[in-house]
């Protein structure tokens, strides 16, 4: 494992290697001798912030990179006054680029103060040309650019600026089109040290057609198990007893393995693993959703009660523009199927609304669902054109005041169907995982359940970590208060 690396035995003087990732720890080991004469001019370790813009994928990218900078000795900081910022951005939709580019600006100021100062741009918005242009145009505060395919070339990266070009004022760039071996091993941080996130594979083969993520993330590619099996078993050890299985698409991992094997044979092998309590994954695409899977999540004693399925539209007629591959009643007959097989299961799910060409009528069999569904949340979304994507050119493009005001509605919609499942959940008690004290009310913790609700209640910090019984007494939309049970 990563945490037993013995610096002193990485010789720096030679080439590197050229075989990863005994390349990345060489590049580290060159890194770790700069951060030395760093805090000898400046008596302190540098600092290191990392922003993270979009999804769970991109977080545990981000969880990735600060491992690496860990390794290399940096110190972790809240606050962009920092030595080194990374933007670990997102592009899914447009208004998410649109921040990226204000931040970057502020970032300005600091290097003025700091100019030893280190920007780096990485994450989904990258894999697009035109955003690499416009910041080599209208940010030259920005040092490094990579993509999604090359994150675990990061520290090679950095020493390029660090030890290579120091003063010089040109942008490293080094985006790929296409993604490359899979390379295992390398080091990983995560927020809390009780759960963790695990990628099962990367990138997307759906094309849904209002989606860039399959451009930017690439094709999907599943880790072996034997790889996942190994990271958990190793995070078991190190204190984790949660894990949240991610990939855009869980339901089709292992199809392109040279082995192929199935999610559910996956999920059974990491049931086994002794000491981890949870299994959590996401995201859930209804089409790929097998009756072998629905038949695990009854039996499974480890599984959490909570499932993601992102449902997008109830319109059948939109749902086959949209290349979704299910129809309402396909959706539907799941829903109650994992229902049936999981009582007291939460659903969650996607939604957007505004896609092209959707009218009234589609808007209504959208609430319809919902309604049937009875979602325990749902995030949802005004369409966002994607240049590059089929939808961006389609016609029938919907009005904003149409789409704000059926928004408003979706938004009624999801807190009707909330407010219900909590009239469900009250007065019952459900295993939660203490995560934090809770900082704004003195002598409470906030744990999750496993339908992944947030819970108050009065506890010391000394539960954290725990997986501890609580009755849920009182709804605040998505989140409750409860009490321990037994006390
Ligand atoms: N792989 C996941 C979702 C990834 S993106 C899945 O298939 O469920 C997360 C959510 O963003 C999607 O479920 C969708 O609801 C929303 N989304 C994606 N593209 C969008 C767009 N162009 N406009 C608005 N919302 C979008
Ligand atoms: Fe996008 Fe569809 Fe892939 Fe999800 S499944 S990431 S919505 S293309
Ligand atoms: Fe955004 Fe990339 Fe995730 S586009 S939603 S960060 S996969």
């Amino acid at each position: 494992m990563y945490n037993e690396i013995d610096w002193d035995k990485i010789d720096v003087t030679t080439e590197p290697p050229t075989e990863e990732p005994a390349r990345q720890y060489y590049f580290m080991a060159k890194c770790r001798e700069w951060v030395k004469g760093f805090e000898q001019e400046n008596g302190r370790l540098p600092a290191a912030c990392i922003q993270t813009f979009g999804c769970q994928m991109n977080a545990r990218d981000s969880e990735k990179i600060l491992g690496i900078l860990k390794c290399i000795g940096y110190m972790e900081t809240g606050s962009e006054d920092a030595d080194l910022v990374v933007f670990n951005t997102c592009t899914v939709r447009e208004n998410a680029n649109l921040k990226v580019y204000g931040r970057i600006g502020q970032l300005k100021k600091y290097k003025a103060k700091n100019p030893g100062m280190v920007t780096m741009v990485c994450g989904c918005m990258m894999q697009q040309k035109e955003s690499v242009e416009k910041i080599k145009k209208s940010y030259r505060n920005v040092d490094i650019i990579f993509g999604t395919h090359n994150i675990y070339k990061f520290a090679e990266l950095l020493a390029m600026k660090l030890l290579d070009s120091p003063d010089s004022k040109k942008m490293v760039i080094d985006v790929w089109e296409n993604a490359m071996e899979i390379v295992e091993s390398l080091p990983a941080e995560r927020k809390y040290p009780f759960k963790s996130g695990v990628n099962i594979m990367y990138g997307c083969n759906n094309f849904c057609s209002y989606c860039i993520v399959p451009y930017v993330r690439g094709r999907e590619r599943s880790r072996k198990p034997e790889d996942i099996i190994a990271e958990i078993e190793g995070l078991v050890k190190d204190g984790v007893s949660e894990v949240m299985l991610l990939g855009q698409n869980v339901n089709s991992y292992g199809k392109n393995l040279e082995k192929p094997v199935t999610f559910t044979e996956l999920l059974e092998k990491v049931e086994r693993i002794n000491g981890l309590k949870r299994i959590r994954f996401m995201t859930s695409h209804p089409k790929d959703l097998s009756d072998g899977l629905i038949e695990f999540m009854g039996r499974s004693e480890k599984l959490c009660r909570h499932i993601h399925l992102p449902l997008q539209s109830g319109s059948s007629r939109l749902l086959k523009i949209m290349n979704r591959h299910y129809t309402k009643e396909d959706y539907l007959l799941l829903v109650d199927k994992i229902k049936k097989a999981v009582p007291d299961i939460a659903i969650t799910t996607d939604i957007i609304t505004g896609f092209p060409g959707e009218t009234e009528e589609d808007f209504n069999e959208t609430l319809d669902v919902i309604e049937k569904a009875c979602y325990d949340n749902a995030f949802t979304f005004i369409y966002s054109k994607r240049t590059g994507t089929p939808a961006a050119s389609m016609d029938g493009q919907v009005p904003e005041d149409v789409v704000k005001e059926r928004f408003n509605r979706l938004l009624e919609a999801v807190h009707r169907s909330t407010a219900r499942k909590a009239a469900q959940y009250l007065g019952k008690t459900y295993d939660v995982l203490v995560e934090e004290v809770n900082a704004q009310e003195e002598g409470y913790v906030t744990g999750r359940t496993g339908q992944n609700y947030l819970v108050h209640f009065k506890g010391s910090k000394n539960l954290i970590g725990r997986i501890v019984p609580v009755r849920l007494c009182e709804s605040r939309g998505f989140y409750y208060y409860g009490e321990l049970a037994g006390d």
